[in-house]
């Protein structure tokens, strides 16, 4: 289970120890009930707020962020950013997630429109044990922002894009800014994938390589059927989370869409993607992977020893080696 980090935990213990938590229950409250009816993160207008999301809402997104990443950097072992613009960027949760995943990082760049939001973002920054990365912001909306923006190694938007139309003229200028690779993370909805797909198609048209989570360049072998791409990891709830959210269950399970796309890495090896948990029975291991064209099923008989412990080792959202 992948959790915040304990600096992060710590500075936001920090940041609450004079906070009502009755206050920061009736505002995550507040911000369910918008997600739910479609809104946006435009309800997080106060500190109060911020501290709500982090401690509701940024968990899942930064284990999600974590998740994507890990397979980025299974995909890329070679491959140590310095600089990271990260786009609807919040109290930076993917920019953090990116200094867990490389090390080499030396600048992330916000830009957030959300002032409370970038403020914790700060304070998070300031905080003991915090990587030692240098931070800049940009306030404001991303329209106008991205127009003076710089280029950096790696861009990412987490939980952003979903918020912010025209997305279209906004990824172009995304691609744009990338150096190495650029990052997209959605909700795991219908509706979050249908958007990943369309990012891939447009991205794909002006020559990315798609890095993860696809295992090939060519057509996504789930626009039709029932399945979509989408992924999940499970975290653990915090003390604050369980009395906030009225929670008894002490983790949650947060699903996500994903798309890494890069620039200038040749031919890279990707394997199949396992796209559900896999299934042990008495035959053995049975695998449901993205394979060139179709969704693949494979099974994997407990009488091939090394392979099936490979197979039964795997995780949904793990790259295997092709067939
Ligand atoms: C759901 S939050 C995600 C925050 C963070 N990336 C994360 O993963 O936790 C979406 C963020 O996008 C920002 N955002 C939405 N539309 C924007 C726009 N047009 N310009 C700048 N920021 C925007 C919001 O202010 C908010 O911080």
């Amino acid at each position: 289970m992948t959790g915040l980090p304990a600096w992060i935990g710590a500075a936001l213990g920090r940041r609450l120890e004079h906070v009502s938590r009755a206050a920061l229950r009736k505002r995550a409250q507040a911000a369910s009930e918008t997600y739910r009816a479609g809104g946006t993160s435009a309800i997080i207008r106060s500190d109060i707020d911020s501290l709500a999301y982090a401690l509701v809402r940024m968990p899942a997104t930064y284990a999600a962020g974590r998740a994507c990443l890990a397979q980025t950097v299974h995909a890329l072992p070679a491959f140590m950013p310095e600089s990271i613009l990260d786009v609807g960027a919040g109290p930076g949760t993917a920019s953090w997630a990116a200094a867990g995943a490389w090390p080499s990082l030396r600048r992330v760049h916000l830009i957030d429109r959300n002032e409370p939001l970038l403020a914790l973002a700060r304070t998070l920054r300031a905080a003991a044990g915090a990587p030692p990365v240098e931070m800049t912001a940009t306030a404001g909306d991303l329209a106008s922002a991205l127009a003076s923006a710089h280029h950096a190694d790696v861009v990412i938007a987490s939980y952003a894009l979903t918020e912010i139309a025209p997305a279209a003229t906004v990824l172009a200028r995304l691609w744009e800014l990338t150096g190495r690779l650029l990052v997209l993370v959605e909700p795991g909805t219908v509706s979050g994938f249908r958007r990943i797909l369309d990012y891939r198609q447009s991205l794909l048209a002006q020559g990315a390589t798609i890095i993860a989570p696809c295992s090939h360049d060519g057509a996504c072998p789930l626009v039709e059927g029932p399945r979509w791409c989408h992924f999940g990891v499970r975290l653990p709830r915090s003390r604050d989370h369980l009395i906030i959210k009225d929670a008894s269950v002490p983790y949650e399970d947060e699903k996500f869409s994903y798309l890494v796309a890069g620039k200038g890495f040749g031919a890279i090896v990707r394997g199949r993607r396992v796209l559900a948990t896999p299934k042990v029975s008495k035959a053995g291991v049975n695998l449901i992977l993205c394979a060139p064209g179709a969704v693949e099923q494979r099974t994997v008989a407990r009488r091939q020893k090394e392979a099936y412990k490979a197979a039964k080792g795997c995780a949904w959202g793990d790259a295997v080696p092709d067939g």
